[in-house]
């Protein structure tokens, strides 16, 4: 049976209500029974094609748990829920309400500019601005490295297990580690997740953090794991450039996030594979790149840089599969096209791409990308990715994010991203 275009609006505006705890969201029921940082940006996207009360609520929700030092964590746990590990307990970062200790791509300018495109609502634009605006300095005095954005977990690129993160995986110590129960395999089928050999390692990362109190300085200096993420880039010099744009609607003055995005631009050929011709994501302890090329550097995008050899290779890869964009190259050895960040094409960056593609008016590839993300929904549903190369839906079903983008951008009816 398949649905109507209207049908799939109900159906994704009733997904985003039933995931509604409450002034937030959660990703999903069962695996992801919290508030998650940029799923929450997602949504907001999502909810402001009906609800625009609803939508400003939900970023007033996420920034009401953001730190003293700006970081908006990437897991806020409001309610107990002991249907997922790691929980609050394991985190240990002792703040109200208990979240956990990294963050994740800061996507919020760039949606709460496109929501406000939309909602016309500028004085609850106004409220978040000083809080963007501390979360933008958080990533550039903690997370930014000459102006390389780092993350310090795979995490906090919130593309967990993307071959991007090999190199510096390979380096974390797991011998502390011990014993533990996953919650996720229980929830989704276990080969459409990360392994286990992956999640010891999380484990050991986040362990680290705990024992050093959180100390940020001692995180991004000593701690295990820091590798320059290519998408991240992207997407600070593109939500520094709209929050310059807000500033300016605002009377703000907009020369701090313009110079943000100029110096994390600036910082670009650092992250520059010769090899590969492609901007990729690099283990800064080491200075090894990662093996292929992610959608990570299709963000270049969304940030309005274009390189014509990289175009060239994202165009090779997209066409390999059946439905853009693919998280991994579908030529390298380490694709597998149903495991979570390793090939499965996911509609969330998909989206960002197209919003990138848009800016830019290049109408033909933004209408390729929405067409191909909008059959694959049409025919699997609202799951959280899927195969790029036979359509079959992954990972968790109903939910939020992948229902906030059809509303927002994949449906017919959405308008232009
Ligand atoms: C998970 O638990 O898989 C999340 O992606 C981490 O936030």
């Amino acid at each position: 049976m398949t649905m109507t275009d209207d049908a799939l609006d109900a159906d994704a505006r009733a997904i985003l209500t039933g995931n509604d705890k409450g002034g937030y969201t959660i990703p999903t029921e069962g695996l992801y029974p919290f508030q998650w940082n940029w799923d929450s940006a997602f949504a907001a996207w999502g909810f402001s094609t009906f609800d625009a009360d609803r939508a400003w609520t939900e970023l007033d929700t996420l920034f009401s748990a953001q730190w003293d030092t700006g970081m908006v964590p990437h897991i806020i746990f409001h309610k107990e829920d002991d249907g997922y590990f790691p929980g609050p307990d394991v985190w240990g970062t002792g703040t109200t309400p208990a979240s956990s200790g990294i963050s994740q791509p800061p996507v919020t300018a760039i949606l709460a500019r496109l929501i406000h495109e939309r909602t016309g609502d500028t004085e609850r634009l106004r409220a978040l601005y000083p809080h963007m605006l501390a979360f933008h300095r958080w990533w550039r005095d903690w997370r930014c490295v000459n102006g390389v954005a780092c993350v310090t977990h795979p995490w906090e690129s919130g593309r967990d297990n993307c071959p991007d993160w090999d190199p510096g995986m390979a380096n974390v110590d797991t011998s502390g580690v011990g014993d533990y129960q996953r919650r996720d395999t229980g929830h989704v089928d276990a080969s459409m997740r990360p392994g286990k050999e992956d999640y010891d390692r999380y484990l050991a990362i986040v362990y680290y953090g705990r024992e050093h109190g959180w100390d940020q300085a001692k995180i991004l200096h000593e701690g295990p794991f820091l590798m320059a993420d290519p998408a991240i880039q992207f997407i600070l010099i593109r939500a520094n450039r709209d929050l310059a744009a807000i500033a300016e609607l605002l009377g703000e003055d907009p020369s701090e996030p313009r110079a943000m995005a100029d110096e994390i631009e600036a910082a670009l050929p650092e992250i520059w594979n010769e090899e590969l011709q492609a901007y990729c994501a690099r283990d800064m302890k080491t200075g090894e790149f990662a093996k292929a090329i992610s959608s990570g550097a299709a963000l270049g995008l969304l940030a309005g840089v274009e390189n014509a050899a990289m175009e060239q290779k994202l165009g090779a890869m997209w066409d390999r599969v059946t439905y853009g964009i693919p998280s991994n190259d579908p030529a390298a050895d380490s694709f597998d096209p149903r495991r979570y960040w390793r090939g499965p094409t996911w509609p969330v960056v998909n989206a960002l791409i197209a919003v990138g593609l848009s800016s830019a008016g290049r109408t033909t590839e933004e209408a390729r990308l929405r067409r191909e993300t909008a059959e694959l929904i049409r025919n699997g549903g609202f799951f959280e990715y899927f195969d790029p190369i036979d359509g079959t839906a992954c990972g968790g079903d109903r939910f939020t994010w992948t229902a906030a983008i059809w509303l927002a951008w994949a449906s017919p009816n959405a308008g232009e991203a």
